[in-house]
C-alpha cells in the first residue's frame, strides 16, 4: 500500500470513530436525561390528569371530560387516553394510532373522588419524540461526519500530494540513476524542505556523475596506456628479436672474417717467406744465366775459329779456363740456388702442413733469417744468434717458423720505427726437455698500458698503417696450442722489448 493510501485511511478511519463515538456518547447521554424528564413529566402529568377529570366523571359529565381528556391528548409524548368506568366499560378513547406502540409506558390512574373509585384513567406514554430526536440528531451528525471526512479527505489529498509529488519525483530520478541515467533534466520547484532535499540530490548525482566520468576516463587512459604498454611490449619484442638475429648474423660475419684473417695473415707470412725467397734466388739465377750466355758466346766464337781452322794451342788453353770458371760460377750460383729452394720448401711445407718432426733449432733458425733477409737488407740492423748447432727438437717447425716470422716483423715494424742501426738477439737455451727462446730487440718498446694487451687478437697500434692486430695472438695461439709451450713479454719504453718462448720437445741438448 503507498504511503497516501496509508496516512488517509488511518485519518478517514481514525476521524470517523472519533466522530461517531463522540455523536453516540451524546446521543447516549441525551437519551437518558431525556428518558428522566419524561418520566419527571409523566409523574406531573399524572397528578394533572387525575385532578383534572375527577370532577367531571363525578359529574357525569362526559362532555367536558372528552374535552379535558382531549387537552391532554395535545401533549406529543401521549399515545393514547382511555377512560375505563369501574365496571369495565370503557368510555372515552383517544389514540394516536400513527405511533406505533414499541417503546411507551402505560400508566393506569386510579380516579377517586371524597373516596369513592370513579374509575381508572390509562395513558400511553410514548417515547417516540426521545427517537425522533434522536434519529435526526444522529442523521445530522452523520452529515457532518460525512461533510468532515470529505472535506478532510480533499485537503489530505492536496497535502499529501504537495509532500508525496516531490518524493515520488525523487523516486523517480533515484530510479533514473539507478538505470545510469545521470543527466535527467531535474527541477527545484518548491523552496521548502523538499527543495533543499532535491537540491542536495542534485548535487549529489552531480558529484555521482562526475566521479563515475573520472572513473570512466581514468579507466579509458589506463586502458589505453595498457594498450601503448602492450603495443611497445611487441615492437620492443620484433625489435629484439630482429636485433638478435641481426647481432646473431654480425657475429657469424664476424668469426668469418676472423677465421680469414687469421687465414690471410697465416697466408701473408708465408707470402712474405715466398717474396723474401724469390729475391734471395734472384741474384743466383741472374748471375748463372749471365755466365751461360757468357759460356755459349765462348763457344759460339771457339766453333767459328774451329771451322776455319784457326785454333791455336794458346787459345784453346785459354777457351778451357775461361769455360772451367764460368762453368764452376754456374755450378755454385746453381747450388745456391737450390739450396734456397729446398729451404723454402721445408718452410712452406712445414707452415702449411704443420708436420711434427725432429730437427736442429740453429739450422732452422738460420733458414728462417734467411727467407726474411730481403726485408732486413735494405737496413742496418743486426741479428744475432745465440744457439748451440746440435741442439735438436721435436716439433713442429712451421710454428716455430711463423713465430720468428712475426717477431722479425714486429721488430722491423713497431721497434725500430725510426731506428736504423737496431739490434736483435736471439738466444736459445735448454734444460732436458724444454728449449728457451729468448727474442730480444732494443727498440722503442711497449708501453705499461698495451703490455697486456698485445696478445688480443686485433689490438694493434698501427691500425690503418697496416696493422692487422693479429700477429702476436697468432703467436700465442701457436706457441699455448701447437707447440704446448709458454710466452711471456717483458718490455719497456725506450728499452726494447723481449719474448720469452719456452718450447718441449728437446732431444738432444749440449750443455
Ligand atoms: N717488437 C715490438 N716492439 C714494439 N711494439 C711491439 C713489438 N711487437 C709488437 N708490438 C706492439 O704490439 C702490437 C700488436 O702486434 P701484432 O699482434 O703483431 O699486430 P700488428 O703488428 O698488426 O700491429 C703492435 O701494434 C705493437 O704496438
Ligand atoms: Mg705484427
Amino acid at each position: 500500500m503507498k504511503l497516501k493510501t496509508k496516512i488517509i485511511y488511518s485519518v478517514v478511519f481514525t476521524t470517523i470513530f472519533t466522530l461517531f463515538g463522540r455523536e453516540a456518547w451524546v446521543l447516549y447521554n441525551y437519551k437518558i436525561t431525556a428518558e428522566k424528564e419524561l418520566l419527571d413529566k409523566i409523574e406531573k402529568t399524572d397528578k394533572m390528569i387525575v385532578g383534572a377529570v375527577s370532577n367531571p366523571i363525578y359529574n357525569l359529565d362526559y362532555e367536558l371530560l372528552n374535552e379535558t381528556l382531549e387537552l391532554f391528548f395535545y401533549d406529543p409524548d401521549i399515545k393514547s387516553i382511555r377512560f375505563v368506568e369501574n365496571q369495565g366499560i370503557t368510555d372515552t378513547i383517544l389514540d394516536k394510532n400513527y405511533i406505533s406502540d414499541i417503546d411507551t409506558i402505560t400508566k393506569e390512574l386510579k380516579v377517586i373522588y371524597r373516596d369513592v373509585e370513579l374509575g381508572t384513567i390509562i395513558v400511553v406514554y410514548t417515547k417516540n419524540t426521545i427517537s425522533e430526536q434522536i434519529k435526526t440528531s444522529f442523521k445530522e451528525g452523520a452529515i457532518t461526519v460525512t461533510i468532515v471526512i470529505f472535506l478532510l479527505v480533499a485537503i489530505l489529498a492536496s497535502l499529501l500530494y504537495q509532500i508525496v509529488k516531490p518524493i515520488n519525483d525523487l523516486i523517480k530520478i533515484s530510479v533514473d540513476i539507478s538505470k545510469g541515467d545521470l543527466n535527467e533534466d531535474i527541477k527545484i520547484k518548491t523552496n521548502d524542505e523538499f527543495g533543499i532535499l532535491t537540491a542536495n540530490f542534485i548535487k549529489m548525482r552531480d558529484s555521482i556523475k562526475s566521479q563515475i566520468e573520472q572513473i570512466q576516463s581514468e579507466n579509458l587512459q589506463r586502458r589505453e596506456a595498457e594498450s601503448r604498454l602492450l603495443e611497445l611490449n611487441n615492437s620492443l619484442e620484433i625489435k629484439v628479436k630482429d636485433r638478435t638475429i641481426e647481432l646473431e648474423t654480425a657475429f657469424d660475419d664476424l668469426k668469418s672474417a676472423q677465421k680469414q684473417l687469421i687465414e690471410s695473415e697465416k697466408m701473408s707470412s708465408l707470402g712474405m717467406l715466398v717474396a723474401g725467397v724469390a729475391h734471395e734466388i734472384n741474384t743466383p739465377i741472374g748471375i748463372g744465366v749471365t755466365a751461360a750466355s757468357h759460356l755459349k758466346d765462348e763457344i759460339d766464337r771457339f766453333r767459328k775459329s774451329f771451322n776455319e781452322n784457326k785454333i791455336t794451342k794458346s787459345y784453346l788453353d785459354n777457351y778451357l779456363t775461361t769455360s772451367e770458371e764460368i762453368a764452376e760460377i754456374i755450378l755454385s750460383n746453381m747450388n745456391k740456388g737450390r739450396a734456397l729452394i729446398q729451404s723454402f720448401k721445408n718452410i712452406a711445407v712445414d707452415q702449411s702442413s704443420e708436420i711434427k718432426r725432429q730437427f736442429k733449432i740453429r739450422e732452422y733458425i738460420d733458414e728462417i733469417l734467411l727467407s726474411t733477409r730481403s726485408k732486413f737488407k735494405r737496413t742496418k740492423h743486426k741479428i744475432n744468434i745465440y744457439c748451440e748447432n746440435e741442439l735438436t727438437i721435436e716439433s713442429y717447425p712451421g710454428a716455430i717458423s711463423q713465430i720468428f716470422t712475426n717477431l722479425l716483423m714486429n721488430s722491423l715494424i713497431h721497434g725500430f720505427d725510426g731506428i736504423d742501426e737496431g739490434i736483435i738477439d736471439i738466444i736459445v737455451t735448454s734444460t732436458k726437455s724444454v728449449a728457451i727462446i729468448k727474442y730480444k730487440d732494443n727498440g722503442l718498446g711497449i708501453s705499461k698500458l698495451d703490455i697486456d694487451k698485445i696478445f688480443n687478437p686485433f689490438f694493434t697500434t698501427k691500425r690503418g698503417l697496416g696493422g692487422s692486430g693479429l700477429g702476436l695472438s697468432i703467436v700465442y695461439n701457436l706457441v699455448t696450442t701447437t707447440l704446448e709451450g709458454e710466452i711471456i713479454c717483458e718490455s719497456e719504453i725506450g728499452l726494447g722489448t723481449t719474448f720469452t718462448i719456452s718450447v718441449p720437445g728437446i732431444i738432444q741438448s749440449t750443455s
